[in-house]
């Protein structure tokens, strides 16, 4: 379990890979996360605690035991004083996931686009033949032409791909299936947890099932998961509750969610990996790993 700021690099460096994603690939994990650094700020005239750090694009790092992560550099460089490009520090690259594709032998890299006031709503698609990157920037779109907030990506054993995201301003959160080269949305896609304001989407299987554990929407603050599931991707999902228990479960321990790893070689153990914000000083922001075992079709997260 990995619990606070202190989360250190083999060099002795703070891992800095918010709201991440990890890939499992040639006997490695990477991890592939937000770089925020520098000065936290209030985005003037915003209905919400709309606070943001520079971004400063994805780092990279990999581990062959998930405790000692070597740092691999930028994975997807930003670019500073060019607000008119997606990859501008003072624009948001958020929850980048990245997928290792047998057919074209690439590794794909999608994260969340936007503005500073979260009215872009879109997906930016990256590429690179290595899982280090660098990466090599595509271009954002908006999957069908809706909205696209927090998001994550999740490869099937058939190799299928799919984006899940927020959408409908958060209202309701899309499942799209990816072309087979997973650059693009293909038109397949399905509505599922209509109306329930869902975000931080963290989806994973087991025995033949699909978890989905999600958060609440209250911006840098901490409010309590809950998950779904289902025997179709494409649904229908069921709620099932709050996964967690304990002390402040109510608040996922003052995390939130941002993916859940599965564990090579014990298909019922996985992490939890999730974020404690700092929204005043984001760059100070906290990780919170806890793992845990799905036990007869249930996830039971304790802290
Ligand atoms: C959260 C979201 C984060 C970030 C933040 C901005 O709700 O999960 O990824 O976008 O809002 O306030």
């Amino acid at each position: 379990m990995i619990s606070g700021e202190d989360f250190k690099d083999t060099d002795g460096n703070q891992i800095n890979a918010h709201g991440a994603g990890a890939l499992y690939y040639n006997e490695t994990y990477y991890l592939f996360g937000e770089i925020k650094k520098g000065k936290t700020w209030l985005v003037p005239g915003q209905s919400w605690e709309d606070y943001r750090v520079p971004a400063g694009g994805v780092s990279c790092y990999s581990s062959t035991d998930l405790k000692h992560w070597k740092n691999l550099g930028t994975a997807l460089r930003s670019v500073t004083g060019d607000p008119s490009n997606d990859l501008d520090t003072g624009r948001v690259i958020e929850r980048p996931k990245v997928l290792y594709n047998e057919k074209t032998n690439k590794f794909v890299m999608w994260f969340h686009n936007d503005r500073n006031d979260y009215q872009d709503s879109k997906a930016g698609i990256a590429i690179s033949d290595s899982p280090e990157g660098p990466y090599t920037y595509l271009g954002s779109i908006k999957p069908n032409n809706q909205m696209l907030r927090d998001m994550t990506l999740f490869k099937d054993i058939d190799r299928k791909a799919y984006v899940v995201y927020s959408s409908e301003d958060n209202n309701t959160m899309h499942v799209c299936l990816l072309t087979d080269d997973y650059l693009k949305p293909t038109e397949h896609y399905t509505r599922i947890l209509i109306d329930r304001n869902r975000e931080s989407p963290a989806l994973f299987k087991n025995n033949g099932k699909y978890f989905l554990i999600t958060s609440g929407c209250s911006g840098w603050s901490p409010n309590a998961a809950s998950y779904a599931t289902a025997n179709s991707i494409m649904g229908p999902w069921t709620e099932i509750g709050n996964p967690c228990s304990g002390t402040n479960a109510e608040q996922t321990f003052f995390a939130q969610g941002n993916y859940v790893l599965p564990i090579n070689g014990k298909p019922s153990n996985f992490i939890f990996m999730g974020d404690l914000w700092n929204k005043l000083d984001l760059e100070k922001s906290g990780y919170l790993w806890i793992p845990f075992e799905v036990i007869d079709g249930e996830v039971k997260i304790n802290n």
